[in-house]
């Protein structure tokens, strides 16, 4: 089986184009790519490719993208994939800068999309709004959070790095902490996609952008417990949520299987484990 090693976008389907693409680039800082009619691919400042948006009915988040290693024959994968009782499609071009990808769906109905191969989307960017580095994670909610866990470990080689109850799954295919994570909840949907700020001065910056804008932070800044990252968060006109983070927990080494040493843990060493319920954040005001 294929191992994921870093996601590469997300797509969304989005009932009013340029309103959520004026959002991605005045607020968030990110950077037009391409767009056409129909779609349009936005990138971060460095140049990759970040968020694809569809036009569709309703807003929704409907596939994501994961870098596998070059030395992995797509070929080989589709007919691991199969073996899992998995369709997929090799296809070419399904993005710029991604010139071929294995497509199939998860067990939750998000579209994925392997690629081995990928290219920078223009220079260096000077961009207006937040600007972050990279693109870190995706979370969803879904009914069945242990099915759809067990698919992203056996399928696509992500590894458990907390969970809190039995009700929310943090998932890592590289250092970070969680590349994807999963809640449970009524129906598969969009929990929050989430930005890795440069420090804590951007995430400062952000705050100060958004009340500028008088767009509402929805919650933050606060100090998470599971991956102990500081993150702020607010809505896109769509109502995606989106997250800017710094200071996620790093897991360098996975034979010695913990976390970077961080002042701010209270497990020494900290490792894999399963939170108590309600344990979301170290400090800052709870969401609900
Ligand atoms: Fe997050």
């Amino acid at each position: 089986m294929p191992q994921a090693r870093r996601i590469g976008h997300a797509t969304f389907e989005t009932p009013d184009m340029q309103r959520e693409i004026d959002h991605w680039i005045e607020i968030a800082g990110l950077v037009l790519a391409e767009r056409d009619d129909k779609r349009a691919y936005l990138a971060t400042k460095v140049g990759q490719l970040v968020v694809e948006l569809h036009e569709g009915p309703e807003a929704r988040c409907s596939g994501l993208s994961f870098e596998v290693s070059p030395k992995i024959d797509l070929s080989d994968v589709a007919r691991d994939l199969e073996a899992e009782g998995v369709a997929s499609a090799l296809s070419n071009d399904t993005a710029p800068g991604l010139p071929r990808a294995l497509v199939f769906n998860d067990n939750k109905g998000t579209q994925v999309q392997l690629f081995n191969e990928w290219k920078y989307l223009g220079d260096h960017h000077q961009v207006k709004g937040v600007g972050p580095m990279k693109l870190g994670h995706v979370a969803f909610v879904t009914p069945d959070v242990q099915a759809v866990t067990s698919f992203y470990q056996r399928v696509l080689g992500f590894r458990i790095s907390d969970w809190i109850g039995d009700y929310f799954s943090f998932m890592r295919c590289g250092p970070d902490h969680h590349t994807v994570n999963f809640v449970r909840g009524e129906k598969t949907q969009l929990a929050h996609i989430a930005f890795e700020a440069k420090d804590m001065s951007q995430i400062l910056n952000a705050c100060d952008l958004l009340g500028q804008k008088n767009i509402p932070i929805t919650w933050g800044p606060v100090r998470h417990g599971p991956g102990h990252n500081v993150s702020v968060y607010h809505l896109s006109p769509d109502g995606n949520t989106i997250e800017f983070y710094i200071d996620l927990d790093q897991m360098k080494d996975e034979e010695l299987g913990y976390f970077e040493p961080r002042p701010w843990h209270r497990d020494l060493p900290q490792r894999p484990k399963t939170w108590a319920n309600g344990t979301s954040q170290i400090w800052g005001m709870r969401k609900h």
